[in-house]
Order: C-alpha cells, then structure tokens, then sequence
C-alpha cells in the first residue's frame, strides 16, 4: 500500500467511521432480548446435547478462532495464544483451548451410538494478523499441533488498516511503509472468503461455524449442547453470555434493536436501562458477551457482502516523524479502524443469549495485571481444576 492509497483510506474511514457514530446515536430503541437462562436449559439439557452432538458427528460443526488482535494490554511480545500460563509446567493458551475442545468432543462421542468424534469432524480455522501469522504457524507446528492434526487446523489472515494521528493524517513505520494493524474482529469472514477457506469448510459440510477469542482459557467451544440449544428453539444465531455482575460492569450485553439481535456496550445504556431488573430481580439488560457464537453458515454468506461500520479505536501507536526519528508513544496518539464482530448480529434474524457461569466458562486473560490478567484466569483455571 504506497502512502497516498492508505491516507486515502484513513480518509473514507474517517468518514465512514464518523457518520456511523452519528447516525447510530440517534438510531432507534433497544429493547430485552430474553435468554436461555441456565436453569431453562438444565430441564432439556440431554435433548440438547443429543441434537447437538449428532450435527458434529455429520461434520455440520466448523470452529474459529480469532487470534489476529495485538493484544496490546497484555504486552506480551508474541501471539497471546503462545503464553504460557502454566505454574509447574507449560500450559500455553492455545494447548487450554484445544483441551477444551477435546473434552466437548468427548461428551459429544458419549451421545451418539457407536461414533467417536475427532479432529476430523470439527475443523478448526484460526485467523490471524501479518503481525502474527508466522509466528503462530511456526508455534503450532512446534507443538504438532496439539495432537489435533496439521490436515484439520486452517491458518488464514485478516486484513490490516492504516493509522492515523487525531487529525486524520497517516502515520509511518518507516519513510514508506504507513504505519498498519489488523482492522477488528469483525472481518473474518469475509477474509475466510477471501482465503478460499469457506469453500473448504462447505466441501467438508460445514453448516455451522463456532466462533470464539483467544483470550479465555475456560471458553468451552465446540459445545453440543449450545448448538443442540439454537438448533432445537429454532433459532439461527446464538452467544454465549454471562449475567452481569453489577450494574455498572464494562461489558456489552445482548439486546434487541429494530427487530434484529444486537449488542449493546455499556457506555451506550442509559444509567435507567443499566439499573433496569425484570420480574425475578434479574437485570434486564444483564446478559454479558464472552465472545463465542454460534453463526449458520448459510446467514454468513447472505452478509458477506454487507459494508460493516468502522469504528474508531484510540491506541497507541509507534510511528516515525517527518524527521525520521521514531516515536514508541506511552499514551495514545491516533486512531486505528476497527470493525467488529458485535456488530455481525443486528445482520441476523435472530439470536439466542444462551447463559453460562462465569466460573465454568469465563476465564479472560487481557491485562497484564488485575482484573481479567493472566493471574486472575490462573486462579479460574485452578478453581475448575486444571493443574497449572
Ligand atoms: P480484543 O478486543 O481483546 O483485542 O480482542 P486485542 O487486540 O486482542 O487486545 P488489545 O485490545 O490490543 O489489548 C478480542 C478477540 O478478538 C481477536 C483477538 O485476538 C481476541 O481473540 N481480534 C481482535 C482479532 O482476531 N483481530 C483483531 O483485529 C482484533
């Protein structure tokens, strides 16, 4: 990308970005979205995993695992899935994750007569940035790709953005190169298009993708029991979600907005809608996101044509001046261009809030220290008992 193309990119996107801002601020209402609340779903929860586990063992279940991100907060130098977080051994985060997966393939051979699930029926696609790619192929393959098999695990790369200060102009790496970073976790399927890697996925019979972050070592992906509950209520869509913990907690929750599913962030809730509670003194917009969807494939290819809205997401960012001296800023200095896979669902028809607890399946790792850090997920992991 020469210097004039990617201003002139930040110049649409700026644009782009602006007018979304505007118009979604004053753009309809949101209303509650009811979930599968966990006890709704302990009443059917064999007949769910039952539905669920025979869609996998037909190979209709595909998996994605978005690792493109920086993972800036966290400051570990290499892709996030490569830390290790194990106390007495290594325990990397990818290895977590596909545990996980293998314990799910595992309840899901339990419930389908004379079948064993592998590797085999439930691809897995993991995007990654130009940042990472390598890096994160080499790692895998260091580890034999944990047992999964290097024929069942498909790399592709997300796109990137150019940066820019708060004035709009284009920051530089270096005298040629503009200064770039993956564009969000919005675009993966329409980079996985671009991959020729959908095509892939619908010769393999792929009906459903299962998409989910790097960063939560507890995420229970591959759940037959999440896809036998979108399958049996007949919906096209779900997300798993966790009931807030106050009010005031910073997560986006699950809504309804002009007839579709949507995610609202908290910033965007009203302090009365925030504090708003429902007959059973459950907050009303109380179902947090984790970041694990259940999508159709089918939904995905009618979008992927669909322009997606740009936001704007203030950062950091490394950048050499017209002089020629580079500059690692401390505090952020511009704007990167992010799109988003929150905003995926208000293209759906609908979409089931599916709850799960915290302690089971939410164990983030996104800052160095405190709240949601490696420590804290440490602490989560041994609470599940995994030996760390
Ligand atoms: P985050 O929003 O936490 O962003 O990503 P991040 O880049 O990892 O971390 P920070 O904000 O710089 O600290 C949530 C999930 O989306 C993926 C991440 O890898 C993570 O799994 N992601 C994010 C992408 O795949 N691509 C992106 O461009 C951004």
């Amino acid at each position: 990308m020469t210097r004039d193309e990617a201003q002139e990119l930040v110049n649409d996107y700026m644009q782009a970005a602006r007018a979304y801002k505007k118009k979604a601020s004053g753009e309809g209402e949101i209303c509650p979205l009811a979930p599968l609340t966990i006890e709704e779903r302990k009443k059917k929860e064999e007949l769910y995993c039952q539905k669920g586990s025979e869609l996998m063992a037909q190979k209709e279940l595909g998996l994605v695992l978005l690792a493109g991100g920086m993972g800036t907060r966290l400051g570990f130098d290499g892709p996030k899935g490569t830390l290790n977080i194990g106390r007495t051994r290594e325990l990397y985060i990818f290895e977590c994750l596909f545990h996980n997966l293998k314990e799910q393939l595992d309840i899901a051979s339990e419930h389908v007569a004379g079948a064993t699930l592998s590797a085999a029926d439930v691809p897995v696609c993991i995007m990654t940035s130009d940042k990472n790619d390598g890096a994160t192929r080499t790692f895998f393959r260091e580890h034999d790709y944990f047992g999964y098999g290097e024929e069942n695990i498909y790399f592709f790369t997300q796109e990137m953005a150019p940066a820019c200060d708060y004035e709009g102009h284009l920051l530089m790496e270096d005298a040629h190169t503009p200064a770039t970073s993956p564009n969000g976790n919005g675009g993966w399927y329409s980079s996985m298009k671009k991959a020729g890697l959908t095509e892939t996925l619908c010769r393999r019979g792929v009906k459903w993708l299962n998409v989910f972050g790097v960063d939560n070592v507890l995420a229970k992906i591959a759940d037959p029991v999440f896809l036998g509950a979108v399958v049996a209520e007949n919906k096209t869509s779900g997300s798993k979600a966790v009931a807030k913990r106050s009010p005031d907690e910073k997560v986006g929750v699950m809504c309804e907005k002009n007839g579709h599913p949507a995610i609202v962030e908290y910033y965007e809730l009203t302090a009365r809608q925030a504090e708003e509670r429902n007959g059973d003194g459950g907050l009303t917009y109380g179902m947090g996101v984790i970041l694990n969807y259940l999508f159709r494939v089918e939904d995905l290819e009618r979008i992927a044509g669909e322009s997606m809205p740009v936001h704007l997401a203030e950062k950091k960012i490394p950048y050499m001046d017209e002089q020629g001296t580079f500059h690692h800023p401390d505090q952020p200095n511009g704007y990167k261009f992010e799109i988003l896979i929150t905003d995926l669902l208000s293209y759906l028809e609908d979409c089931l809030p599916y709850e799960v607890l915290r302690r089971e399946e939410f164990a983030p790792v996104k800052n160095r220290e405190g709240a949601d850090s490696v420590e804290s997920a440490r602490e989560l992991l041994e609470a599940a008992g995994v030996i760390l």
